[in-house]
């Protein structure tokens, strides 16, 4: 197992900066999720890791090693990539066993370390078949069955859900997390899924243009958002973003057509020192719901409804802004309705309207 040191890393494709200068350390062990849209530059960044891309600026670490020269079969790394990449024409076996072959490893060793491999993912009864036999939640599974037995110190997966129905990601999703639990190999995993990032990850690394916006874990990526972009990023339904003006006197806040919030206790602090200023104010749908008889209710018009189920999420207005909301699954909404609302303020995330920072 090893560390993985991304130190002011940069890359330019020509004169095209894609990553411009992204420090950010995985611990040994540690389970490290990349995230962010499409085109953020996760794959560069990955493949840097890997020795797949040469790097423009900045050093990498694996361990102890700088690897910025060292060639990808050096780095003591696996990689694990969305399209599988398995020789068409070789049967599971030998795919898993393949890179074990090519270093010289003997046939006793090979089969031993692919019947453990095959064993732990459940296709112990697949090793004579060829790809083109299984479907992709087996081909995925030999896929990382080629990573398992190389037995590396550092896991790189891009994206390897990415080709899977829902149901396929969610139960590929728990077995890699099992093998995290049981190998305790460091990882870096790539996704554009935020589900994926919540549920994997020890931290996270949110990516926004070849910058580095946000690395920390799960809750306090979702409870401290540095900005609009992160907090917009991760949690479904999304945060309701609001704009927002607030009071002279600070202790309460304008939304567009005429509705004033009191802001409670717990939130004035840090409205201090932004007495008519606007602001973006960041609501979680959790912290929208029915008022229970509180003093002063809100007065909301629904005007769609979800049922899930479990809960029912609703588009509610609020003067002139549509937010959503998350409500029992009783509650009875209906469009068109007035309802009396509570929103928990006290939860509100505050940010600078043009930066997009969080205040
Ligand atoms: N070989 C390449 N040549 C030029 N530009 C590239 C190359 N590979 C990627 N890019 C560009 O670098 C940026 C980041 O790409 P990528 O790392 O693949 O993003 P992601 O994996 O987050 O979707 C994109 O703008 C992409 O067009
Ligand atoms: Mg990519």
């Amino acid at each position: 197992m090893a560390a993985i040191g991304i130190d002011t890393v940069v890359k330019a494709y020509g004169a095209t900066p894609v990553i411009h200068g992204i420090s950010l350390s995985v611990r040994d062990g540690e389970f490290a999720v990349l995230v962010g849209p499409s085109g953020c530059g996760k794959s560069t960044l990955l493949r840097m890791i890997a020795g797949l891309e040469s790097i423009t600026g900045g050093a990498i670490h694996i361990g102890e090693r700088v690897v910025n020269d060292l060639p990808p079969r050096d780095r003591d790394i696996a990689m694990v990539f969305q399209d599988y990449a398995l020789y068409p024409h070789k049967s599971v076996a030998e795919n898993i066993g393949f890179g074990l072959k090519m270093r010289g490893a003997d046939a006793v060793t090979i089969e031993k370390k692919v019947k453990e491999a095959a064993q732990i993912l459940q296709i112990g009864h697949l090793l004579d078949r060829k790809p083109g036999q299984l479907s992709g939640g087996q081909r995925q599974r030999v896929a990382m069955g080629r990573a398992i037995v190389r037995e590396p110190k550092v896991f790189l997966f891009d994206e390897p859900l990415s080709n899977l129905d829902a149901h396929l990601r969610g139960e590929m999703r728990a077995e890699i997390k099992k093998l995290h639990q049981r190998f305790g190999t460091t990882i870096l995993y790539v996704t554009h899924d935020q589900v994926e990032a919540m549920t994997l990850a020890d931290r996270i690394a949110i990516l926004r243009g070849g910058h580095l916006e946000q690395f920390d874990t799960p809750d306090t990526i979702y409870r401290q958002p540095v900005s609009t972009f992160v907090a917009g990023f991760v949690g479904s339904p999304a945060m309701n973003f609001i704009p927002a003006t607030i009071a002279a006197d600070g202790t309460a806040l304008d939304l567009p057509g005429g509705v004033r919030l009191a802001a409670p206790e717990a939130l004035r602090p840090r409205l201090t020192g932004l007495a008519r200023k606007p602001v973006t104010l960041g609501l979680r749908p959790e912290h929208i719901g029915l008022d229970a008889g509180g003093s002063a209710p809100l007065t909301a018009r629904v005007t769609l409804v979800e049922p899930l189920g479990a809960e029912t999420l609703a588009l509610v207005r609020i003067g002139t802004v549509e937010v959503t909301g998350r409500f029992p699954p009783d509650s009875g909404l209906k469009p068109g309705a007035d309802i009396a609302l509570s929103v928990q303020l006290q939860r509100a995330h505050i940010f600078d309207p043009e930066t997009g920072r969080a205040l």
